[in-house]
């Protein structure tokens, strides 16, 4: 994990529109769009600083890096034309509401009394369906229904513009229009010079960007200036069928791909849907077990020939994708809210997708990889402590995906590309180039990322039956054990996964994260069939975990706790290692700790949350919700109160953070 520059701007309240839109369960500080992938990743900014407040019409939806990225929505009603998406310039309908689950963001809206629409953006998740999971589309389904029961006139139109293909505004786009033979209609768009593996402000700069939607008798379509394009549409209901062959800049009277629907006359509801997405054959350079970078295909290219194969079967598997959808979205409903409750699931149900489009399964169908981007922060591939906070919806959802995240970590370091004898910190500098590190230069984090490798490799094993796994990587893991067995109870000075707070000697938290590692790989040694190093090890588990209570506990103080470094008995943090003591089952650390912290943790509460540590004010949601699963009930509950209310309060308006302060809410 590692932040940069983290700019908050001032907060100031911008004045809303005429129109009130309830927002439930809350109004996030970005609503999720399209958000599917590293690079299909649209939000609408809702935070007071610099958003609208989460109102779809009169903003533009952005990348989740901040640039615009045009997507605009009008329509007609009875030759009366209104916005519902973005910022081209009209009178913008009535938002009434906005509702999100784990997949999907839907609007409600208004044009006067006549007509309501219910806009959908659905990014699918399909954990157990890697085919489906694979491709890198989102739909937008928009519904509009007669209010009155009279007839209406309507037409619906919505475009892109360029700005999807690349980061530089200045780049020269182009473009193509055509028809599926299964009758889906696309626009297809591209950086005329694409640049291989490359990106510009995080968008990636190769690929082919589809915009479609069903081809038929009241259909239209036009390629060109913006101006033009929503212009014909606003004056006439439709668009002139042609396409702008004069490829330019981006930014050059910026050309915009647009749709438009004749819906006829409408007295009850009727629908149309669309469909965006980035098809790149090869989306990753790996080097792995040889020594040479070679291209990993996107792993839709094992299940379709083309890409335009690809979106007809995605355009229309709508009715199947939403309904695995729709299942995903009940079953985190359920279990979240039996689990603690409706601000739980606040929280998982904006999280998940997120969470998955920091993903990207890649290589053969028979031998697939997930990839992952650190997003965010400095764009290093499948960081082992960014998987790490990650890796228990992996294990929900669908275990044998935590596997394909760590695979290649094991195929470098088991094949001898890493000098070190502690865990890689991650697989390349900069996503989509998976390096390696052959000098062992990568950022440091030997503690964290050894015992996040053995306790990740078990949990894995453990929720998936799979003993073959650790008996297969059995080797590897021992050699990491060896470096927790020498370095876990007085860690050496050195950085965690909260790297942006600084190094420290003797962290409580993280010779706790090294102990319970050790303990793990007892476990492991003994479902590898080897019962002599089991005891050995789980010998030193046991008591390094003794001493480490006569280190690391604060006694003196009128509410003891864990300290922040040993020692410092007026230091304090969150200990969110405790969590792997629970969920392997590993019964290591006394309850008198569990129920110390639980104790602990309501005495050092702020606003919005508990603090990391002493050194700032600022928290982690991901170790939040860590510390919560352990707690008691009444303190897990504050954690998870206290981070609902942020997403619903905070001033900012980025996707969901990781990082926030909490006495401001920043
Ligand atoms: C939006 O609501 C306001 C306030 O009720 C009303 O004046 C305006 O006409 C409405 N606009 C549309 C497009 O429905
Ligand atoms: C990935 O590597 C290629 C060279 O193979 C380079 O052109 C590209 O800029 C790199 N991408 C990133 C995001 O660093
Ligand atoms: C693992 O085994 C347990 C107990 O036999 C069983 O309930 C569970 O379904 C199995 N899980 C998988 C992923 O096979
Ligand atoms: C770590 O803690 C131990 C025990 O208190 C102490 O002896 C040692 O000097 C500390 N290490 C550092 C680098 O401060
Ligand atoms: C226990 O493990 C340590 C560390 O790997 C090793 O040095 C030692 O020889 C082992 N002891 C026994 C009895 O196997």
């Amino acid at each position: 994990m590692h932040f940069f520059s983290l700019g908050f701007l001032c907060a100031s309240l911008i004045a809303l529109t005429n129109a009130q839109s309830t927002f439930s369960p809350a109004r996030p500080p970005a609503l999720p769009l399209a958000v599917k992938s590293p690079y299909l990743s649209t939000w609408l900014s809702a935070g007071r600083d610099g958003g609208n407040g989460g109102y779809l019409a009169g903003e533009w939806p952005t990348f989740w890096e901040g640039q615009v990225t045009g997507w605009a929505g009008l329509v007609r009603v009875d030759g009366q034309v209104y916005t519902w998406m973005g910022l081209p310039g009209s009178t913008t309908v009535n938002q009434t509401a906005y509702e999100y689950t784990s997949t999907k963001s839907i609007f409600t809206m208004h044009v006067g009394d006549a007509v309501e629409m219910k806009i959908t953006f659905l990014s699918p998740i399909t954990p157990n369906d890697l085919r489906r999971q694979s491709l890198v589309f989102s739909y937008l389904d928009v519904s509009v229904t007669s209010l009155d029961g009279k007839s209406h006139s309507v037409q619906l139109y919505a475009d892109i513009s360029a700005e999807f293909v690349s980061g530089d505004r200045s780049a020269i786009a182009q473009w193509d229009y055509g028809v599926t033979s299964g009758g889906v209609a696309y626009h297809k768009v591209h950086r005329q010079t694409p640049l291989l593996f490359s990106e510009n402000r995080d968008q990636a700069e190769w690929g082919d960007w589809y915009w479609a939607t069903d081809s038929g008798p009241g259909l239209t379509y036009q390629a060109g200036p913006d101006v033009d394009v929503r212009g014909a549409f606003s004056s006439s209901g439709r668009l002139s069928n042609s396409n702008d062959a004069n490829y330019r800049a981006i930014s050059n009277n910026w050309p915009v791909f647009g749709f438009a629907h004749d819906l006829g006359s409408i007295s009850s509801s009727t629908s149309a849907l669309f469909s965006i997405g980035l098809t790149q054959s090869q989306a990753i350079q790996y080097a792995g077990s040889s020594s040479t970078l070679s291209p990993v295909p996107s792993l839709w290219t094992s299940y379709f020939n083309t890409a335009l194969d690809a979106l007809n079967f995605f355009h229309h598997d709508y009715q199947e994708a939403n309904s695995l959808s729709s299942d995903l979205d009940q079953r985190i409903a359920q279990d979240s809210i039996a689990a603690a409750g409706q601000d739980y699931l606040t929280i998982t149900s904006l999280s998940i997708r997120q969470a998955f489009a920091a993903t990207q399964l890649c290589g053969p169908a028979d031998n697939p990889y997930l990839f992952m981007k650190e997003i965010s922060s400095n764009g290093n591939m499948n960081t082992v402590d960014v998987i790490f906070p990650a890796h228990p919806v992996f294990l929900y959802t669908n275990p044998e995906l935590l596997k394909l995240l760590l695979r290649p970590h094991f195929e470098i370091q088991e094949s001898g590309h890493y000098p070190n004898s502690y865990a890689m910190h991650d697989i390349g500098a900069h996503y989509p180039n998976a390096t390696g590190h052959l000098d062992g230069n990568d950022e440091p984090m030997p503690l964290e990322e050894c015992g996040n490798m053995i306790i990740m490799a078990l949990a894995y094993a453990q929720k998936a039956n799979d003993t073959a796994y650790l008996e297969t990587h059995f080797t590897i893991l021992r050699q990491w054990a060896n470096y927790l067995i020498e370095d876990s109870l007085y860690p050496a000075n050195q950085i965690s996964t909260d790297d942006f707070a600084g190094s420290l000697a003797n962290q409580t938290n993280l010779a706790l994260k090294g102990i319970i590692g050790i303990e793990a790989m007892s476990v492991i040694a003994g479902l590898a069939v080897d019962s002599e190093d089991a005891n050995n090890l789980t010998n030193y588990a046991h008591d390094y975990i003794e001493t480490w209570q006569t280190l690391g506990i604060s006694r003196s103080a009128a509410q003891p706790h864990t300290t922040l470094s040993y020692g410092s008995d007026s230091s304090h943090g969150l200990l969110y290692n405790l969590y792997a003591d629970r969920e392997l089952g590993l019964n290591l650390v006394p309850q008198s700790v569990y129920d110390m912290q639980s104790s602990f943790y309501p005495t050092i509460q702020g606003q919005f949350g508990v603090p990391l540590d002493t050194r700032h004010q600022y928290t982690k949601a991901d170790w939040e919700l860590f510390t919560a699963a352990v707690a008691s009930t009444s303190t897990r509950d504050m954690f998870i109160r206290l981070l609902a209310n942020w997403i619903n309060q905070t001033p900012t308006n980025r996707a969901l953070t990781d990082l926030y302060d909490t006495t401001t809410g920043g």
